[in-house]
């Protein structure tokens, strides 16, 4: 488990360039936190490491926006999910078993049946410091936040 504090959109935005950078094909990665926590922002900054130029927006009434750059990345917004049924219909597997990178905001209105994968909590919103938690699951998560971790700390 690791755990920063960020003080800005810039840092979070930050943390997600490193992540992004370090991903590797069929990372899962769950991004906690409520409203305004900065969910989005670290996705933007995932979606940087990842070599992509695109603006990164909220896909909350999308669902799902995908983005291609070293790795492809699916960027879902499950807030507006609600039942098991509705997921199994979207056939969300195939992109968490896919090749790509998966960003995951409102992870837990899905039965997310992962056993690896890269979790993420952010807390605080509005003008507060964020408090954010990684903790990884899985050999390959592991070895991800492991450079992650690395990446962050030559940074001070
Ligand atoms: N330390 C911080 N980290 C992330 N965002 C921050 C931070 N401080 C202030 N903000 C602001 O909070 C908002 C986060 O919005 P967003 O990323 O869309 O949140 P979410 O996707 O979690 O709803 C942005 O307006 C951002 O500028
Ligand atoms: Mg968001």
């Amino acid at each position: 488990m690791y755990v920063i504090t960020s003080k800005s959109d810039t840092q979070t935005n930050n943390l997600g360039f490193k992540i992004g950078s370090h991903c590797f094909p069929s990372t899962i990665i769950t991004i906690n936190g409520q409203l305004g926590a900065g969910k989005t922002e670290l996705t933007k900054g995932i979606a940087k490491g990842l070599g992509i130029n695109n603006n990164v927006t909220s896909p909350s009434f999308a669902i799902l926006n995908i983005y291609s750059g070293r790795l492809p990345l699916y960027h879902f917004d499950l807030y507006r999910l609600s039942s098991a049924e509705e997921i199994d219909e979207l056939g969300f597997n195939e992109y968490f078993d896919g090749d790509g990178v998966c960003a995951i905001e409102w992870p837990n209105n899905l039965p997310l049946n992962r056993k690896e994968y890269l979790e993420i909590n952010i807390s605080g919103s509005g003008d507060d410091d964020r408090t954010i938690t990684l903790t990884a699951y899985g050999i390959c998560h592991t070895g991800l936040l492991e450079d992650i971790i690395i990446s962050m700390e030559g940074n001070k």
